[in-house]
C-alpha cells in the first residue's frame, strides 16, 4: 500500500520518517506578520498527521516591500521569530521535521484587499509581465541588501531549530522575475540574454545562504515553469536551456529541487515521460520534490476559481515514483483538508479522505 513512500529520507540535516512533504501554502493568518499559537498548532496538527517534512508558507525576508498581504509572516523581528520559535518546537514535539519557505515576492499585483507597503514595490525590472509595470527596478546595491536578508532569514531559521530552508524562486516571485527575460531587461551582471546569466541573482542568494548556514545543513529551491502572470509559460523549453538553467543552482550548493507543476503527469518535454521533477534530477543528479495534484482530480488555480477537487488515485504517481524520477512528494491542497493524509495513506484509509474546496480556507484548522 504506497509503501514506498514510507521509507526515511535522509540529506544533511534531514532525517525524515517518509517521502511526504507539506507544500508550502499562504494562509495569511498572521496580523501584522506575526504567527500566533493558531499558526503553530496548524502545524504541529500536520506533523501529528505523520507528514514527514513540513513546508512552511511563505514567509517574507526583511525588506520594506517583500510582501503586498499583512497577514503574510514575517521571518525577521524579534516577536515574528518568537512565533515561528514556537511553530517548529510543536513540529518537533510532534515527530515533524519543518523548513520555513523563505520569500520575496519582487513586483507583483496588488493583493486582491488592496493593501500596499509603504514603498513601491521591487523587482529586477519595474515590470510584473510585459507591459504591466508595478513598481521600479532594484539598484545593485538593493540586491546586495535583499541577498543579504535573504542570508539573515536563513540563518535565523537554523538558529531557531529548523531543519531546512526553503527558497521560494518559482512561480512569478522575486527569483523568477530575474529568471524570466520579459522582466528581467538588466544590463549588468544580473540581467543577460542567456538563462544562465539570469540566475545570477539567484545564485548569489544561494552562495551567501550558504555561507550563513555552513555546509550541513539542507537547502531547497522551489522551481516553477509556470508564473501566475503566465500560466503556460516554459523557461526551459528544451533539457539543454533546463540544464542551463538548474546547473548553476546546483553548483552554488542547492541540495533539493522542488519542482512545482500544476499537474505532476504532465511531461515536461516531447518524447520522454519525465515530468518536471524527473528531469531536474536527470540534468543535476539531485534529489527533487515533485508536486502538483497528487491524489486530487483538479489543479489548485481552477480550485481558487471555486472547483471542488475530489481525492484521486496515487497509481500513477506511485509508478513514476518507483522508477525513481523524484524522491520526494509535495502535498499541498489535500493537508489543508486532511491533516491528517499521511497516516490514512500509511494506514490504506483512503476511503476516509476529504476533498478540497476553497471555502476550507476560510479557517485555519
Ligand atoms: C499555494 N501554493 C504556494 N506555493 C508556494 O511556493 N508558496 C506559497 O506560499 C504558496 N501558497 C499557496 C496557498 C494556497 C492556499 C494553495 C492552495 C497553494 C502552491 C502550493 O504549494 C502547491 O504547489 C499547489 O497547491 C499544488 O499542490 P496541490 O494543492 O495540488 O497538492
Amino acid at each position: 500500500m504506497n509503501n514506498s513512500l514510507f521509507q526515511p529520507f535522509q540529506l544533511k540535516s534531514l532525517n525524515l520518517r517518509n517521502r511526504i512533504v507539506m507544500a508550502p501554502m499562504t494562509r495569511s493568518f498572521s496580523p501584522d506578520g506575526l504567527p500566533g499559537e493558531n499558526v503553530a498548532d496548524y502545524y504541529e496538527r500536520r506533523a501529528s498527521g505523520e507528514v514527514g517534512l513540513i513546508l512552511s508558507e511563505g514567509t517574507v525576508i526583511d525588506r520594506p516591500s517583500s510582501s503586498n498581504d499583512p497577514n503574510v509572516p514575517h521571518f525577521y523581528g524579534d516577536a515574528a521569530l518568537a512565533g515561528w520559535q514556537n511553530v517548529v518546537n510543536k513540529v518537533h514535539s510532534a515527530g515533524g521535521q519543518m523548513g520555513p519557505q523563505i520569500w520575496h515576492m519582487g513586483i507583483i499585483h496588488n493583493h486582491e484587499s488592496g493593501w500596499t507597503p509603504a514603498v513601491p514595490f521591487e523587482g529586477a525590472s519595474e515590470f510584473h509581465a510585459p507591459g504591466i509595470a508595478n513598481g521600479h527596478a532594484m539598484s545593485d546595491s538593493a540586491v546586495a541588501d535583499v541577498i543579504a536578508a535573504f542570508g539573515k532569514a536563513a540563518s535565523d531559521a537554523k538558529r531557531l531549530g529548523f531543519d531546512c530552508v526553503e527558497l521560494h524562486g518559482a512561480h512569478g516571485y522575486l527569483f523568477d522575475q530575474f529568471f524570466w527575460d520579459s522582466t528581467n531587461s538588466r544590463s549588468g551582471i544580473y540581467g543577460g540574454k542567456t538563462i544562465t546569466e539570469r540566475t545570477r541573482f539567484a545564485v548569489d542568494v544561494i552562495r551567501e545562504v550558504r555561507r550563513q548556514v555552513g555546509d550541513d545543513f539542507a537547502m531547497i529551491i522551489r522551481l516553477s515553469q509556470w508564473k501566475l502572470a503566465a500560466y503556460d509559460h516554459k523557461l526551459a523549453t528544451t533539457p539543454q536551456e533546463l540544464e542551463e538553467w538548474v546547473t548553476p543552482l546546483a553548483d552554488a550548493g542547492i541540495d533539493i529541487f522542488h519542482c512545482s507543476q500544476r499537474r505532476f503527469w504532465e511531461n515536461e518535454f516531447e518524447g520522454s515521460d519525465l515530468n518536471f521533477a524527473g528531469w531536474t534530477k536527470k540534468v543535476t543528479g539531485k534529489p527533487t520534490i515533485t508536486v502538483g495534484s497528487v491524489g486530487l482530480s483538479g489543479e489548485f488555480m481552477a480550485s481558487f476559481g471555486g472547483e471542488t477537487s475530489d481525492p484521486s488515485s496515487l497509481d500513477e504517481l506511485m509508478r513514476r515514483f518507483d522508477r525513481g524520477d523524484f524522491d520526494l512528494v509535495g502535498i499541498g491542497r489535500p493537508l489543508i483538508a486532511n491533516p491528517e493524509w499521511a497516516r490514512l495513506i500509511k494506514e490504506g484509509r483512503e476511503d476516509e479522505i476529504k476533498g478540497f474546496s476553497r471555502e476550507l480556507l476560510t479557517e485555519l484548522v
